[in-house]
């Protein structure tokens, strides 16, 4: 056993999205700071989450695409899926973003740290790494350590029938059948996924409708394409169980007052996550938890003078994104600038197909906040670009205060609709009013002509759909 002792102005407990890029900020800010991590550099997003699932879902798209090729004059003999193969590649692109982290903090001066961190004390912070115990005193602690998913009553996880997302990123062969509790970001994503590679799917989601919480006209978009796949969704129903029966897995669904069975061969359990607040030690300097989540403040501050957290672990939304924002918040905050949580909207992107993506209100938003809005929509259908993408499933609605025109929602369903919501995000950060988006010139054929005409929609002055 050895131990050692350290000091550091500012140690950050996690290197997700939150945790690296607070590292990388505050070397950049000169304060000489470490990140720890008791797993592998680059959080849930970077090795288990976001990037591997877009990877697998970049594949199972084109395979999609490219079974369909004969509309377009593309004809594929003996196409086959390699799940072995794609598992490898995803890996690889996984290594190369993970390496670069750490690259990217030591560039930056930031140290790295692999070991379990708990906080025993006031600036006090142990750091064990199997047989070494490494002491940190710090002026400053970030705790950034993410979340974890919810397990459902009945289905606790097994990494064989009943995975995780990590475990559903992971298969070595595509399932035969497949079935998803949960019809929220992840079932969705990762069902859509399987189907395209030839999983029977069926989707279980407790609410009556599946991506709840999504303007309805984009989520039953969702729902049409899915069913195309031939994916089942049994909405208004639980899970209650599941049962071993010949060599395959028998789920239990209640469908209000009636149960119904489903045989499977792995059952993806996606109701959500838990924020991960536990063990490590924050009671012990007293800390306040509510009910898991860590409340902070708009610099990130916690209850408790020099403790801070972010990401996951400080609340909704969950999204990557939003943690690495307030990482940069916090390291600003840590250096002594004045600095806060000021943002207008946080976009938001289901990978779905087709891909939803918002920032800002909704129309039903903005008018429960008492504002009168006008909306204005444009088709894919209608959009030169995506018709000549043989893809034309989706719409943008912009959302105008009908007064001083300022654009408050950017809503987009369509795929293509992640890389285009960018412009969204911009122009309510900006302040931006209908005629910024619509009298900038966009290029052509492209798909965010699609937010631009929707601005015009808005104004009554769309070029390519008729104005209502
Ligand atoms: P979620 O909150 O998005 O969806 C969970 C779904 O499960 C909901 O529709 C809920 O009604 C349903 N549900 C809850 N209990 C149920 C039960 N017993 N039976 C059937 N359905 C039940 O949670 P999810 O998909 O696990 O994702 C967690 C978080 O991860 C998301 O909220 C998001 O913040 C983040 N995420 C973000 C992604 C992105 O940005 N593209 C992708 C994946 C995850």
């Amino acid at each position: 056993m050895s131990s050692e002792i350290v000091q550091v102005q500012a140690l950050v407990i996690g290197s997700g999205p939150g945790g690296y890029v607070a590292g990388i900020r505050l070397g950049q800010l000169k304060v000489k700071a470490m990140v720890v991590e008791k797993a592998e550099p680059g959080g849930i997003c970077l090795n288990v989450g976001c990037i591997p699932s877009k990877a697998l879902i970049t594949a199972s798209k084109t395979y999609d695409k490219l079974k369909h090729g004969a509309d377009i004059g593309l004809f594929a003999d003996n196409l086959r899926v390699d799940m072995k193969k794609m598992q490898t590649w995803k890996g690889e692109v996984v290594a190369k973003l993970t390496g670069g982290v750490r690259q990217l903090l030591k560039s930056n001066g930031c140290d790295y740290r692999a070991g379990t961190a708990k906080i025993v004390g006031p600036g006090t912070v142990e750091i064990t790494n199997g047989a070494s115990v490494t002491t940190v005193t710090a002026e400053h602690i970030v705790v950034a350590t993410g979340s974890r998913p919810i397990e459902v009553p009945g289905f606790p996880f097994d990494g064989k029938r009943v995975v995780d997302s990590t475990g559903a990123l992971a298969f070595a062969e595509v399932p035969e059948r497949f079935v998803v509790v949960g019809g929220g970001y992840i079932g969705i994503e990762i069902g859509t996924l399987y189907a395209k590679l030839g999983a029977k799917v069926t989707v279980v989601e407790a609410l009556p409708s599946i991506l709840p919480g999504t303007d309805p006209e984009m989520a039953q978009l969702v729902a049409r394409k899915l069913k195309k796949l031939g994916v089942e969704i049994v909405t208004g129903a639980k899970a209650s169980a599941w049962a071993e029966k010949d060599g395959h897995a028998v789920v239990t669904l209640q469908v209000g007052s009636e149960t119904r069975t489903i045989d499977t061969d792995k059952i993806l359990v996606a109701v959500g996550r838990r924020p991960n607040s536990e063990g490590l030690g924050l009671e012990t300097i007293g800390v306040t938890v509510e009910r898991g989540f860590v409340p902070v403040d708009r610099a990130l501050r916690t209850n408790v003078p020099g403790v801070y957290a972010i990401g996951d672990l400080v609340g909704q939304p969950m999204l990557a994104h939003k943690a690495s924002h307030e990482a940069e918040v916090v390291a600003e905050v840590i250096a002594g600038h004045h600095a806060e949580m000021d943002v207008r909207c946080i976009p938001a992107v289901i990978f779905s197909d087709p891909e939803v993506a918002t920032a800002g209100l909704s129309a039903e938003e903005a008018t429960r906040q008492g504002r009168e809005v006008k909306v204005g929509k444009f088709p894919f259908a209608a959009l030169g670009r995506a018709i000549a993408n043989a893809d034309t499933d989706g719409f943008v609605k912009v959302v105008i205060d009908a007064h001083s025109k300022e654009v408050l929602g950017v809503h987009i369903v369509g795929n293509g609709a992640s890389d285009i919501i960018a412009e969204g995000a911009l122009a309510i950060e900006m302040g931006a009013l209908a005629e910024d988006l619509s009298l900038t010139i966009h290029a052509h054929p492209t798909l965010p002509e699609a937010i631009m005409e929707a601005a015009k929609a808005s104004l009554g002055e769309a070029i390519h759909v008729v104005n209502r």
